[in-house]
């Protein structure tokens, strides 16, 4: 049980409208390792909590039924958690109540993650994966069949959550909905009934991405433009 550093909300990283601006895909990384309290703040963002006497969390969910678990994927020093020391390498699972990691599965994760990702080279090259599993069963008991779209959706969110606050932080995300669900599921140990639904990979982007209001505001009047709408 490792407990991460205590979510910040105040903070004075990018705005929404430039964390939204900035945000790419990004499959190129530095070789060098995450902290972690930029782990911490990324689960926080994707799945933590923030309506402690509902029990609610920052990402909106059917029915408030919270389907998904969050597993956090990390190889050998790819994550620092100070005086030299780093996490073991290995699949973790986050507990948004609590605000802590639970070793589920030590060893070479990673590797068998990027080979169940169809072996894209950045899920290697990246220094931490979130998996975002789910629980359907806790929604569809609710919403019937109609409950699965809402579980995907819910992903969804939590995806984006993710490449904000990455974005926010100076970090490059990329979603990976390429994998062999077995394969997945079996790298990170996932119960029978828990299914893993997307993924998303980080590290430290080789460069960032950066566009202007005045550029957009540029291309916006061009496409317009080119409408005949100016
Ligand atoms: C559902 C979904 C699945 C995706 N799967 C992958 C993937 O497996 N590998 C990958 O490199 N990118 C993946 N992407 C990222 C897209 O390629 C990327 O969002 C798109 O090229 C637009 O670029 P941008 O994110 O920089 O705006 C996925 C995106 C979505 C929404």
């Amino acid at each position: 049980m490792i407990p991460l550093p205590l979510p910040r909300i105040r903070s004075d990283v990018l705005s929404v409208e430039q964390a939204l601006a900035y945000r790419r895909s990004h499959r190129r990384f530095r070789d060098e390792p995450l902290s972690i309290s930029d782990v911490s703040q990324i689960l926080w963002a994707a799945y933590g909590l923030s309506l402690p006497v509902k029990g609610f969390l920052t990402c909106p969910s059917a029915g408030a039924t919270y389907p998904l678990e969050l597993y956090l994927v990390v190889g050998t020093e790819d994550v620092e958690l100070g005086d030299g020391e780093f996490l073991e390498p290995g699949a973790y699972r986050y507990l948004p109540h609590s605000h802590v990691l639970t070793y589920v599965k030590p060893g070479h994760v990673k590797e068998e993650v990027y080979r169940a990702c169809l072996s894209q080279k950045w899920v290697l090259n990246a220094r931490a994966s979130i998996v975002i599993a789910a629980n359907y069963e806790r929604t569809t008991r609710y919403y019937g069949e109609r409950g699965v779209r809402y579980v995907i959706l819910e992903a969804g969110h939590c995806a984006q959550n993710i490449y904000l606050e990455a974005t926010a932080l100076g970090l490059g995300a990329v979603a990976i909905g390429a994998f062999y669900d077995d394969e997945l599921a079996e790298a990170i140990g996932l119960r029978e009934e828990v299914k893993p639904v997307y993924m998303v990979s980080i590290g430290v982007p080789l460069r960032r991405y950066f566009i202007s209001e005045e550029s957009l505001h540029e291309h916006i009047k061009i496409n317009r433009r080119r409408k005949g709408l100016l």
